[in-house]
Order: structure tokens, then C-alpha cells, then sequence
């Protein structure tokens, strides 16, 4: 469903991707784990438009969409759900959750029943409908972040980092959100420094260090830690 062969990417003349290759298939639910840096969300941002590839391909359903702009990508139906939980303060959480339906924002039925899809996932966003989103926890802010993201209909959906800095219940809250998303048959590319998290939930993980992959496998065929550790951790021996 979603290929990244090669992809050569960066800022400007520096090259932070060095050619990384992944396979997210459809309905999948695959992590990207690395340290500080590693290119995590250079890659993310490489897969929606918002960084340049210099080489390689990012290939969505069998189409290569290297120069598709990013806000095409989003009615190809690439949504990413961006690290830091960044919402718009001073709007409400409902306000905030309909800048994600902006690009098609006269299908206003489908776009009430969206709503009301996020709502039904996450309680307390309905609780808190007309709060301004600054006023949100943690938590909350996640929730409302991929439920801006939802509203885009997408059928991949990229996330970065969502449990950063998150109490370990809230964690569960959103792992269990992301296995939600997934059931319904979206196609998920999960970006996290957690790598229990990712473990319990992933069905393929790649860890990335210096802009490369360093590792890849199935989960459930006997990861070996102290191996995944190795890559994760770094050193330089690979
Ligand atoms: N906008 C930018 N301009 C220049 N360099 C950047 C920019 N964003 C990230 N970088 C650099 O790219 C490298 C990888 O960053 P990033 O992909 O954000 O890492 P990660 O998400 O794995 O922590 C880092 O060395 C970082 O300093
Ligand atoms: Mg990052």
C-alpha cells in the first residue's frame, strides 16, 4: 500500500535519509523506532510532502507520488498526525477537529457523522467539545490531534511519537485507540521512541539510525531485546 524505496531526503543540501526502504502493506500496522534524530520524522514528512525527496520513491498504492503536493496527499487519503500534539489553543476542541475536514468542507453531512465517529472513539472530546483545545491535558490533546487527523478520512495514517510524554494509563488509552483505528481497516505507520508500546501493539517494526534502516522484523517472530536494543541504542558496529 505505502513503499519507500531508496528515499534520499533532507534539508536544504544536507541528507538526513540515506536511502530508506519500507513496506507498510494495507491494513498494517508497522513501527518506525530510533533514537533522538535518527530521521524518524524526516521520513514521516517525506511520506506527506512537507520535506522534498531528492531520490528514491514514495509509492502509495502503486502510484509513485514524489511530486504530488502536500495538500494532495490528503485527498489521496495520507493523513499524518504530527509529533508535539499541536492543536490550535484558542479554538475549541470542535473547532479544532474541523480544520481536518477543511479540504472538503461541503460534504457537511459526511462531515457531521465524522464527527460524531471521533466523538464516539474519544468520550472525553465530546465532553469537552466547546473547551478551548489550550485548556486540554496531554492526553486529551492527543486524542484531539488524531481526531483532526480522522476527520481527513484517511486510509493511512502516519503518527509521530503519540505517546511522548504521556502517563503510562494515558499511553494504554492511545495504544488501544491506534488497535481501534486499525480494526477498522485503516493502514497505520507508527512513529515511537516506546518501544514496549510498539511491540505490544506493531505487527512489523524498522528501526532507524543515521537515516538508514538498521533493523527489521516481524513482531511475534521472536524479537531478541538485547539484538533490537543493539540497533536502537547505538554504538557502531553496524
Ligand atoms: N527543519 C529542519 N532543518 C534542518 N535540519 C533539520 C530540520 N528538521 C530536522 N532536522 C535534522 O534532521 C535530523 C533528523 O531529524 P528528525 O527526522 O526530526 O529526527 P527524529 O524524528 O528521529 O528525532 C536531525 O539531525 C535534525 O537536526
Ligand atoms: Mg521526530
Amino acid at each position: 500500500m505505502l513503499k519507500l524505496e531508496n528515499v534520499i531526503a533532507g534539508y536544504g543540501r544536507t541528507r538526513i535519509l540515506h536511502g530508506v526502504n519500507m513496506n507498510v502493506p494495507k491494513g498494517g500496522l508497522v513501527a518506525l523506532l530510533g533514537g533522538n534524530g535518527t530521521g524518524k520524522s524526516t521520513t514521516l514528512k517525506s511520506i506527506v510532502g512537507l520535506v522534498a525527496v531528492q531520490e528514491g520513491e514514495v509509492i502509495l498504492d502503486g502510484k509513485v507520488i514524489n511530486a504530488v503536493p502536500p495538500e494532495q496527499r490528503v485527498s489521496h487519503r495520507l493523513s499524518m498526525v504530527p509529533q508535539g500534539k499541536e492543536v490550535f489553543g484558542a479554538m475549541s476542541v470542535e473547532e479544532n477537529l474541523l480544520m481536518g475536514a477543511f479540504h472538503r468542507r461541503k460534504d457537511r453531512r459526511e462531515i457531521a457523522e465524522d464527527l460524531e465517529g471521533v466523538y464516539r472513539r474519544f468520550k472525553r472530546l465530546k465532553d469537552r467539545r466547546a473547551v478551548s483545545a489550550g485548556l486540554l491535558s496531554g492526553g486529551e490533546r492527543q486524542m484531539l490531534s488524531i481526531g483532526r487527523s480522522l476527520m481527513a478520512r484517511p486510509s493511512v495514517l502516519l503518527l509521530d511519537e503519540p505517546s511522548a510524554a504521556l502517563a503510562p494509563r494515558v499511553v494504554e488509552e492511545i495504544a488501544e485507540a491506534i488497535l481501534d483505528l486499525r480494526s477498522l481497516g485503516l493502514t497505520l505507520l507508527l512513529v515511537e521512541q516506546n518501544v514496549g508500546m510498539a511491540l505490544d501493539i506493531a505487527d512489523y517494526i524498522y528501526v532507524i539510525r543515521g537515516g538508514r534502516i538498521a533493523y527489521e522484523r516481524e513482531v511475534g517472530s521472536g524479537i531478541a531485546m538485547d539484538e533490537l536494543q543493539e540497533f536502537y541504542l547505538g554504538g557502531d558496529k553496524h
